[in-house]
């Protein structure tokens, strides 16, 4: 992973491989960002001048490499866009600078060492561009037959980026970037369980690679195996499992502070393959179905950065991981499962299990009495039709916990958008032979979905629920910080919720 440091050393002197430098939209062509003032006077304070005749404009993601003048140390400079210049007195914003660090970072794979000439101003925009370079730098190379990244060092993500403009023995800047690195490693972390295929990442090798996790930051770990699994009622899971050759785990990992005066429940969908089962899937719906686990990955990665971090709160989560499977043990349309909660639900459409598998783990999490329980799933097309493939849907059975978790997507820089849990929709899941079925009214599906769901969180217990089917994988061209394939969506947002709790700024 990229390393992080800061210097107060100039971009003139300072030894790297290249000088990253901001360039914002002006109302007359490109500006030079506050920060390369010295890499604008190596070149005679034309650096504006040079990048219009290259081209550039100072758009957002726009990134330009040139070589570097006398008077640099750097062989090379790299000028990326940071979009039009805020107001007179308004720094730029911290996603701005996240994402410009990542599309400068994603530009230096092979690249040693690069010094980031930013605009820095207060800990906030250190720990911005900390985070965006080492999301940005990020690569999946596993699966590369030459080995990756590891032998081809072209391929290599970058190793050091220095962020310059802040002291190192600063408490505030090193704070920052300690998160920064923390909060990175768990969003890559999320990312490569997302990547892994689910022919080598399975409800089993999910629960060990917790049970590794667990051993290596002082985690306590469960993890309930199929035996346990129909020993202990949970026909969530199990109905979800059963088709597949690869039987399904409920895994509790759990964080304690000896202070913590709150508890979070996280709940995350851990579906390693969504084939749709005996409804299955059609070709072209399927290829990247191993992306149903990024709920579970999500959460995961969370309670392990919280960990990290030492944070003053309880934090338990739990991975309901299945294989959704075709064959014949599988689940039929019109089977009736007795869940955890001893609620009965017909199978409609085997094709939406993760309201079954997340139900056992909500019920089960609810014995539990947390403060609040927050569940993160890849759950519904709806919501990718409703909201687009970058915004997670937050549904809540308490508004203030809805608009406070909106707020703080919103502020760690993952889009997200507040949906309504509509009370007249759950008629439509009414069954004639079961308490409910798994599936209602179309129309609205993402909020049927919800609707689902609060039916097995248990009495007055705050509860949201994160359906990030969109953001969760991205199949598009790279942007800013966020590569093709898994995202880590979400992660940053459960870990703010997390330190938000932690300091009592919530209930
Ligand atoms: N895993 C899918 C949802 C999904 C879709 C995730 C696209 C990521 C991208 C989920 O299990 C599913 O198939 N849901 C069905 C529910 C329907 C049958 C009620 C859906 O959304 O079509
Ligand atoms: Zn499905
Ligand atoms: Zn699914």
């Amino acid at each position: 992973m990229t390393a992080l440091t800061l210097s107060t050393s100039s971009a003139a002197t300072l030894r790297a491989d290249a000088i990253v430098v901001g360039v914002a939209k002006g109302p007359k062509g490109p500006v030079v960002a506050p920060g390369a003032e010295a890499v604008d006077k190596a070149f005679d304070g034309k650096l504006a001048t040079v990048l219009e005749t290259l081209g550039a404009s100072g758009g957002e993601g726009e990134v330009t490499k040139l070589p570097a003048l006398s008077g640099l140390k750097a062989p090379v400079v790299l000028a990326v866009g940071l979009g039009d210049l805020p107001a007179k007195g308004d720094g730029f914003d911290e996603e701005t600078l996240r994402r410009a660090a990542g599309s400068a970072a994603r530009t230096l794979t092979g690249v040693k060492k690069a010094a980031f000439a930013l605009p820095v101003g207060d800990a906030e925009s250190v720990a911005a561009i900390g985070e965006g370079a080492v999301l940005g730098a990020y690569t999946f190379t596993t699966y590369r037959s030459n080995g990756g990244a590891k032998k081809d060092a072209k391929g290599a993500p970058l190793a050091e980026a220095t962020i310059l403009g802040a002291k190192p023995r600063d408490k505030a800047f090193k704070a920052a970037v300690e998160r920064a690195t923390t909060v990175a490693a768990e969003v890559n972390r999320a990312r490569d369980l997302v990547n892994i295929p689910s022919n080598d990442l399975n409800p089993k090798s999910f629960a060990t690679e917790a049970q590794a996790a667990a051993k290596e930051f002082g985690l306590k770990v469960e993890v309930l195996d199929e035996k346990a699994l129909l020993k202990g009622g949970y026909g969530g899971l199990m109905g979800v499992g059963q088709g597949s050759a690869n039987p399904p785990r409920l895994v509790r990992i759990a964080y304690t502070h000896p202070k913590a005066a709150k508890t979070l429940a996280l709940v995350g969908k851990g579906i390693t393959y969504d084939s749709g089962g005996i409804s299955l899937k059609p070709a072209g719906h399927n290829e990247t179905m191993k992306c149903d686990m990024s709920g579970a990955a999500a959460v995961f990665a969370a309670v392990v950065a919280v960990a990290k971090l030492g944070l003053e709160v309880n934090v338990t989560g739990w991975l309901a991981l299945a294989e959704n499977m075709p064959s014949g043990n599988a689940t039929r349309p019109g089977d009736v499962l007795k869940m955890y909660s001893g609620k009965t639900v017909e199978v409609l459409n085997t094709d939406a299990e993760g309201r079954l598998v997340l139900a056992d783990a909500l019920t089960r999490a609810s014995q539990e009495n947390p403060d609040a329980i927050v569940d993160v799933a890849t759950l519904t097309g709806a919501m990718v039709l409703a909201l687009g493939n970058r915004t997670f849907g937050v549904m809540a059975n308490d508004d203030a916990f809805r608009t406070a978790l909106y707020e703080i997507a919103e502020e760690v820089g993952e889009p997200a958008w507040p949906m309504p849990l509509p009370a007249d929709l759950r008629k439509s899941m009414d069954s004639p032979v079961a308490d409910l079925a798994n599936m209602g009214e179309r129309m609205g599906g993402g909020l049927v979905a919800g609707l689902f769901l609060q039916e097995f969180v248990g009495e007055g217990i705050t509860w949201a629920h994160l359906d990030i089917a969109g953001p969760a994988f991205h199949e598009s061209a790279p942007y800013g910080y966020t590569p093709k394939g898994g995202t880590g969506s979400a992660v940053r947002t459960l870990v703010r919720l997390a330190e938000r709790t932690a300091d009592g700024d919530l209930g």
